[in-house]
């Protein structure tokens, strides 16, 4: 896998993504979920208030400790892993994996991470920048369709009307599941 260091002066959103938001009330208690690249947790937040159990993933210790400090503040059910120490104990109903595929110029490794950390019925939820207008890095998508290509070619398919879109910011975000061998 190829490991990205991060831009010295980044700075984490702190408001949880629109797209997080608009599927919010597909998450609820019964749900074990991932927050791939949690960052400080601003997208784990409200999954949690909605009663599921969110596994905060991130390679970034301070991040990791950020996420956590937020995460005890709302009460929900949670744990926290540190990506590369121990894997993962278990698969997940839902995964989130939000802003971390621009990181990469090569995603197949991060997109076959989820698929292999999912359950055979769960859904991931991706999103990722798209136009370089909206973020520096060199490894945005170029478009929806490239966005989309990356999760077919690592066992992914579309969620019926939950199509690929672009928002204003830039992002290209889908809803996918495993896709069935035919
Ligand atoms: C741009 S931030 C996005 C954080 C969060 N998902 C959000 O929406 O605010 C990307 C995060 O992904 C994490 N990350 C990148 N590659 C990773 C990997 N291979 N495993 C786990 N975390 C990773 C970084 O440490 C960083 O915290």
């Amino acid at each position: 896998m190829v490991i990205m260091t991060e831009p010295k002066r980044f700075r984490y959103q702190t408001i949880p993504a629109s797209f997080v938001m608009d599927h919010l009330g597909e998450f609820g208690p019964e749900d074990m979920v991932l927050d791939f690249g949690c960052g400080n947790g601003r997208n784990a937040v409200p999954i949690l208030r909605r009663g599921a159990h969110v596994t905060l993933y991130d390679r970034n210790p301070k991040a990791l400790a950020e996420a956590e400090r937020a995460a005890k503040k709302t009460g929900g059910r949670f744990d926290v892993v540190r990506a590369n120490d121990s894997g993962l104990p278990r698969k997940y109903d839902k995964i989130l994996l939000i802003g971390v595929l621009h990181m990469y110029p090569e995603k197949s490794g991060i997109i076959s991470e989820c698929h292999s950390f999912l359950k055979d019925d769960g859904l991931l939820y991706s999103s990722s920048f798209g136009t370089p207008k909206h973020c520096k890095s060199p490894y945005c998508f170029s478009s929806p369709v490239d966005f989309a290509d990356a999760h077919y070619a690592c066992g992914f398919e579309h969620m019926g009307m939950r199509i690929v879109v672009e928002r204003s910011n830039g992002f290209f975000e889908g809803v996918f599941r495993k896709a069935v061998d035919k």
